[in-house]
């Protein structure tokens, strides 16, 4: 793909966005000067290392090699262009707003420079992000530079081939001809531009994910139902899907979203509103049900297990999702803590993800079988393709009970069922409860209000029983 040399580019940031963009445009011709914060991170680079995982990025890394710089030194990469990207972290803030830290710094780092340039923002930002960019630009006698709102809609697993083949290209400026000079960076690609004002590309990003975020809880709580009517919704999933004014994606029921945007990402819309005076009530539905969703494991482990306390149970899975090893506000997270809580031996292996530190108390292995060694259940918790063949005679001899929660419905709940094991997905019908050993009472918080949705139905209650 790569073609003749084109203009240069400078990318702040080696993080997901930051590194996919710049190996990108390498990929297409451009010098790219990629700078971040971390001495570490440059080094790895440098020596041709990727700080994190993702597929086919080390590939165009080394393939574009000579076309990309890695540097320490802001000065260096704002002097190497006129267009200069912003791919820093935009975190949450304790009050759930987002963190524009690293924004500002990026700003207070540029030096003077003495010809025009412009600020190509792809880190997600609330709105009215722009407005304060050109006010502090001014601030630093460096209104010469102008923004330009260029949100960046990759998912990580697949994020090369997002960028390369985007279903659009948002681009929202201030003065018409800098839109034009960064929309003219896609014209390869074959996808349709949005040209916006500067609040509205900025809001796309925001209302995107909300939506996206929207659907998951949608069809997590449609599992919930079907779990307490007896539908199955892998069926209800697939037939609503195939309405063309709906479409498939989107619709998987599971633990609930995690990583570092959707969850960042709609509590800074939600802040944002309310810091504006609007409630946003649907998107604090979308976050509440969420929150639950992770939980809902717990309740199913206490149906079949009753108390948790010295029970040895298996995560399969730490990523927020497959294809990736980023444990962002990961559901495994979250999991793995209330199983501590209750007093649970906890055993985790993920193909790729290494929590170091985040997992404190949890004994990381190595594989599957190593996990599941001696386990009262397995809880799959991300869908890596690896656990498709979970339900094997090797695990089932290997587990203490062949219990498995199947948190993503990867498994044929009947083929699971014929090869041993006691099988419990989402919004899919439970396996028969086989009586609990006497001494396995309840444990006191074995049907939490909170796990059973806003209301605490008495019918969610009664799913949650172990009659
Ligand atoms: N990860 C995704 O899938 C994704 C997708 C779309 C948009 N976004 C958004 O893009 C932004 C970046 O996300 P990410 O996942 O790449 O983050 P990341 O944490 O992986 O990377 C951010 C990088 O910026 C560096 N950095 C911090 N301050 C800097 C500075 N002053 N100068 C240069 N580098 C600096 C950090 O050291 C880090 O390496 C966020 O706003 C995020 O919400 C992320």
């Amino acid at each position: 793909m790569a073609g003749q040399a084109k203009e240069p580019l400078s990318i702040f940031g080696a993080g997901w966005v930051g590194l996919v963009t710049g190996s990108c445009f390498a990929e297409l011709g451009h010098e790219v000067v990629v700078r971040d914060v971390v001495p570490e991170k440059i080094e790895r680079l440098r020596a041709g290392e990727l700080p994190f995982f993702e597929p086919g990025l080390a590939e165009l890394v080394e393939r574009n090699a000579e076309r990309l710089t890695f540097t320490l030194d802001a000065a260096e990469a704002a002097h190497a262009s006129e267009l200069l990207f912003v791919c820093v972290d935009t975190p949450p803030t304790y009050s759930g707003d987002a963190d524009l830290s690293r924004v500002w710094t990026v700003i207070d780092e540029l030096p003077q420079l003495d010809r025009r340039g412009i600020l190509v923002m792809k880190s997600t930002v609330p709105v009215g992000t722009g407005e304060k960019v050109r006010a502090a630009l001014e601030g630093r006698g460096l209104s010469h530079i102008g923004y330009v709102s260029n949100p960046e809609f990759l998912a990580e697993g697949h994020a090369v081939d997002d960028f390369m083949r985007p279903d659009r290209v948002v681009v929202g400026a201030f003065a018409e001809a800098d839109g034009d000079h960064v929309s003219a960076l896609y014209s390869e690609m074959d996808a349709p531009t949005v040209r916006a004002d500067v609040a509205s590309a900025e809001m796309i990003k925001l209302a995107a994910n909300a939506f996206l975020a929207t659907r998951i809880s949608f069809i997590n709580e449609i599992a919930n139902v079907c779990e307490v009517t007896g539908a199955d919704v892998e069926k209800v999933a697939e037939g609503v899907g195939l309405d063309h004014r709906l479409g498939p994606h989107f619709l998987r029921a599971g633990v609930g979203f995690g990583g570092s945007c959707f969850p960042k990402d709609t509590n800074a819309l939600k802040q944002l509103a309310s810091n504006s005076g609007y409630h946003f009530q649907l998107l604090s539905a979308v976050i509440e049900v969420n929150e639950l969703q992770k939980r809902r494991v717990i309740n199913k482990l206490q149906k079949y297990l009753g108390r948790l306390r010295e029970k040895r149970i298996a995560l399969l899975g730490l990523a927020f999702k497959a294809n990736t090893d980023d444990m962002r506000e990961a559901p495994s997270v979250v999991l793995a803590s209330r199983l501590l809580a209750e007093g649970a031996d906890v055993r985790a292996y993920d193909p790729v993800a290494r929590p170091g530190e985040l997992l404190r108390g949890v004994s990381v292995c190595e594989s599957v079988l190593e996990a599941v060694r001696g386990a009262d259940a397995a809880v799959i918790v991300t869908d890596w393709d690896e656990f498709r063949s979970l339900a094997s005679s090797e695990v089932r001899d290997a587990m203490r009970r062949p219990l498995i929660i199947d948190g993503r419905n990867l498994l044929d709940p009947e083929a699971a069922r014929a090869a041993g094991f006691d099988y419990e997905g989402i919004g899919r019908a439970s396996s028969p409860l086989a009586a609990l050993p006497e001494t396995d009472e309840p444990s006191s918080v074995d049907v939490p209000s909170e796990a059973m949705g806003q209301t605490g139905s008495a019918e969610n209650a009664e799913h949650f029983s172990r009659e």
